[in-house]
């Protein structure tokens, strides 16, 4: 709580400056019922992204490292890809479009959140009674549903505790649907509100990584807590060998 009214009053004051040039409360920021939105409003906004979003992010990233970095053959498919790229050159700049031609890198990403999912689940409340499986689901219950559970279980993930960013690519999943299969960033009408963002952090994370860095994972077998967030045990300790500045 000490934390959180810190950050809060932090936002505040950077909300107030940005108000001296731009009223944001009355320029784009409305509430449905047509108020404009006040300042600490805007701040808990501001918060809710950055608390949403922090952890789920690093945890993500850690992950991109650690799946790497035990898979050799993933990291050359990776830098095989991506070295047209040139991310040495200071003067290029990754672009969209590289992101979008990169398929290895996307489906990298996908893979690492698919068994590491750094959100656990997500909350719902039903509207009206159901059944599931035989089991019925009264109206007004609150209901959760495991990601990861669902990515170990689902039957179009052949092998599924094995990470392999190839079966994205494969003929059989071709031909599936990966709706509420596969769902890292939650389903329906409460999806992260960062996933779009968050796909563009995580390849261009990656390509910077493998184009930039060599490293050696200290502890390869690391154990991964899975609550709140999926995070190694240990920390996952590194060695950084080579660093190329990019
Ligand atoms: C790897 C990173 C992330 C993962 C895996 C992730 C995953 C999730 C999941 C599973 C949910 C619940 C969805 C549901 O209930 O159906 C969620 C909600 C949300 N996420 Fe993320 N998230 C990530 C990063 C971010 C970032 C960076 C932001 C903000 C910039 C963000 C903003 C939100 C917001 C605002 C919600 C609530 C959406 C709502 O209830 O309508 N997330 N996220």
């Amino acid at each position: 709580m000490k934390i959180r009214s810190q950050v809060m009053n932090h936002l505040v004051s950077i909300i107030a400056k940005y108000n001296q040039e731009v009223d944001l409360s009355r320029g784009l920021i409305y509430t449905r019922c047509g108020d404009a939105v006040s300042d600490e409003e805007l701040a808990g906004m501001a918060f809710e992204l950055i608390a949403t979003g922090q952890e789920t992010l690093a945890s993500a990233l850690s992950s991109i490292i650690l799946y790497v970095g035990s898979n050799r053959d993933v990291l050359n498919g990776l830098r095989e890809e991506t070295k047209y790229l040139q991310i040495d050159d200071q003067t290029r700049k990754l672009s969209i479009d590289d992101l979008i031609s990169s398929t290895y890198v996307h489906d990298v990403v996908r893979e690492t959140l698919r068994l590491c999912p750094p959100s656990g689940g997500g909350f719902r409340k039903t509207t009206k009674t159901i059944e599931i499986g035989g089991y019925q689901i009264p109206k007004g219950w609150n209901v959760m549903f495991g990601i990861r559970e669902t990515h170990l279980t689902s039957p179009i993930f052949t092998n599924p505790n094995h990470f392999d960013p190839s079966r994205w690519n494969s003929k059989t999943m071709a031909g599936n649907d990966q709706h509420y299969h596969y769902l890292p960033f939650g389903e329906g009408s409460h999806v992260c509100a960062g996933k779009e963002t968050v796909k563009i952090i995580l390849e261009t994370f990656l390509i910077e990584l493998v184009n930039g860095c060599d490293w050696v994972l200290l502890n390869e077998n690391t154990q991964i807590k899975y609550t709140p967030s999926a995070f190694a045990i240990d920390r996952l300790p590194i060695i950084v060998e080579k660093c190329i500045s990019a």
